[in-house]
């Protein structure tokens, strides 16, 4: 099997640690590898040989960020052990970008115990997303936002959770943003019925991030969304990057070989492949593959790294999924 084929070869060659001495010094001063002299080898010796870390700026400010983060919506049940190690590995493979949401359960109270524990909040950049008054879970707003910030000590992006909260809650970010509370503010929507109305309120309001969902099998973005982010200097977090759960792409290629070709662009498994196509858009900033399985990371974040499609790799990867090629 082709997947399983893979996966080895990402575990084995890893064409990841990307980090940069400053970054390597950093985890020595957080005192995160002190005592794992057998362990760091693993890291370290793979950064000798590692492809390059891929970033891209946020319009807004030119502030570069790793193209893969990682998604947390299951991360509240997940065993706690697993979301640490998770962030910790993350990090030591150049990732840095969080996406969590006051909804998501216990997602954040993990993520803020975690990154405490491993001295990495500073280093992050975390986004999370705010409840409207009387929405999921009884808490919203203000109330929302602090709790947030009490799980998790940072926020550097808050997204309003959905178009119809847009109205009502954007004052309370556009203020925590001038008070220098948040750094950047955005809005998500995840259904394309919602794109007419997330167009007007991207033409309407000062954002600086959207999250929407983009994959190859969901490219409803591509038409207006995409364009009208690269127009206004909007930032892009694609969500649901791989699909999805239940729609997951990968499971959907069966035991069909990569492509020659993919090669050429450090693509070793089909997650890297639907990643890469992801983020070589070149309207998307980053991309939030939920990994609550620490394999699963760390195919991802391979992703991050290397070369990226050109436009007409891209077409080529299309017409793959469309059983064209
Ligand atoms: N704004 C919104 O309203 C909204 C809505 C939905 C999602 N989101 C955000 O988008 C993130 C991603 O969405 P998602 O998690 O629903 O979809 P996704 O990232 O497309 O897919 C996640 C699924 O893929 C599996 N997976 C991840 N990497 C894999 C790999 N390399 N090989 C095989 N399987 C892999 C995961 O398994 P494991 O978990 O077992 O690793 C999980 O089942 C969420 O975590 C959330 O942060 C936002």
């Amino acid at each position: 099997m082709q997947m399983a084929r893979a996966r080895v070869l990402i575990l084995a060659g890893m064409p990841v640690e990307t980090v940069s001495s400053a970054r390597r010094r950093d985890v020595l001063q957080a005192g995160l590898l002190a005592g794992l002299v057998a362990a760091l080898p693993r890291a370290l010796r793979a950064a000798d040989r590692a492809a390059p870390l891929i970033t891209k700026a946020i319009p807004a400010t030119g502030e570069k960020i790793p193209v893969m983060g990682v998604g947390t919506n299951h991360f509240g049940r997940t065993p706690y052990e697993d979301v640490r190690s998770i962030l910790k590995r993350m990090y030591e493979l150049g990732g840095t970008v969080i996406d969590t949401a006051a909804m998501y359960g216990d997602s954040e109270v993990q993520i803020g115990k975690a990154l405490t524990e491993l001295g990495l909040t500073q280093k992050m950049f975390i986004a999370t997303k705010l409840n409207a008054p009387g929405g999921f879970g009884g808490i919203g707003g203000r109330e929302s936002f602090e709790r947030s910030m009490q799980r998790l000590q940072k926020v550097d992006l808050l997204f309003i959770h959905f178009v119809d909260s847009v109205e009502p809650m954007m004052p309370l970010v556009t203020e925590l943003k001038k008070q220098g509370r948040v750094r950047y503010i955005g809005i998500t929507s995840i259904r394309t019925p919602e794109y007419p109305q997330l167009l007007e309120q991207m033409r309407k309001y000062p954002i600086d991030f959207l999250q929407v969902n983009y994959s190859l099998g969901d490219r409803s973005a591509e038409a207006e969304v995409l364009p009208l982010a690269q127009e206004r200097r909007i930032a892009v977090m694609a969500a649901v990057p791989l699909g999805g759960g239940r729609n997951l792409l990968i499971s959907q290629v069966g035991d069909r070989a990569l492509p020659a070709w993919a090669a050429d662009f450090g693509i070793a498994s089909w997650g890297q492949f639907f990643l890469k196509y992801v983020v070589s858009h070149p309207a998307i900033t980053c991309a939030i593959p939920g990994s609550s399985k620490l394999e699963h990371l760390e195919d991802n974040q391979a992703a991050g790294h290397g070369r990226l499609p050109d436009a007409a790799t891209r077409r080529k990867m299309e017409e793959l999924w469309a059983g064209k090629a």
